[in-house]
């Protein structure tokens, strides 16, 4: 037997009370293949804070003649997608690079920027079954990833165990087997590694909400500050629902991030149904 699950339950871990206990397992493949889970380690990191999610100013945008809603928000860019109640979301995917940053000249280090593929989290705005990567840039321009998962409000883990670094191509499959169960796969396509969580008593979902987006989130009460990224794609990616309907980037509200200074710091850009741009500005 060289296949090992670690188990891991948040009962011991999360201070505050919760109705339901969220528990995971855990588990590594190297080329689809379960190998020793021994080294994959979850480090419990505070819940990224998603408070500010809605956007504040709706501006519908005719753009020649596509459908693309433009919208702004403080914190984060990307694409944002809803379903009728009719669809509940069961998938979403996201293959896209790991954030590779450089320094935003004036702003103070360290410097941030995190990529993920979440389901709910804008209009259903108590819950969000996310998974992503977060990169780093510090004073001298070093930089360092961790690939994560988080059922927003509950905490947030990185994966330790599972390498990445920026320019990796990586990929994000989130399933909401049902409301409070899901299975989060994240892979790291250079190297065929992939950690695969199986979750349990999640806050409730929604499953109306899908986003692929970078966020420059929330740490300790205070939005870190953004650092230039490459572009970053989100390529072949969608959602899937209960029905089988497929869902795209086609009638998504692309979401662009505006700092209270009114300077919109990135930008989201729609390519064609499975792809879209996300594009730092200086
Ligand atoms: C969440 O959505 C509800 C209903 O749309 C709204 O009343 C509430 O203000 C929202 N909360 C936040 C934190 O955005
Ligand atoms: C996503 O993960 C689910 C659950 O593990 C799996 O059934 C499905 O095949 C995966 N999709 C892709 C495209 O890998």
């Amino acid at each position: 037997m060289w296949s090992f699950v670690r188990s891991v339950s948040l009962a011991s871990l999360v201070a505050t009370t919760v109705t339901a206990e969220l528990s995971f397992k855990a588990s590594i493949q190297q080329e689809g293949q379960d190998v020793d889970a021994s080294a994959l380690d979850f480090v419990r990191i505070p819940a990224l804070q998603h408070g500010k999610h809605a956007s504040r100013l709706h501006r519908n945008h005719a753009k020649t003649e596509e459908r693309d809603t433009i919208s702004y928000s403080s914190n984060w860019c990307g694409a944002s997608q809803h379903t009728t109640p009719a669809d509940s979301i069961t998938n979403a995917i996201g293959y896209f690079t790991v954030p590779d940053l450089t320094l935003r000249p004036g702003i103070p280090a360290p410097q941030f920027a995190a990529a993920w593929v979440g389901i709910d989290g804008a209009e259903c705005n108590t819950t969000l079954l996310q998974a992503g990567v977060t990169t780093v840039v510090n004073s001298n321009g070093g930089q360092s990833s961790s690939a994560w998962w988080e059922w927003y409000p509950e905490a947030a883990f990185n994966i330790d165990g599972l390498k990445v670094k920026p320019g990796d191509w990586v990929s994000v499959n989130i399933t909401a087997r049902d409301e409070t169960s899901g299975i989060v796969v994240i892979t790291n396509s250079e190297q065929g590694t992939s950690v695969t969580m199986e979750i349990n008593n999640g806050p409730k979902l929604c499953r109306r909400d899908v986003e692929w987006i970078v966020e420059d989130f929330y740490q300790a009460g205070e939005q870190v500050e953004l650092a230039h990224f490459s572009d970053l794609w989100f390529v072949d990616s969608g959602a899937t629902t209960d029905r089988g309907k497929s869902i795209g980037f086609d009638g998504a509200t692309m979401v662009h991030l505006q700092d209270s200074d009114g300077s919109v710091l990135c930008t989201a850009e729609p390519y064609d149904n499975s792809n879209v741009v996300i594009v730092s500005h200086p």
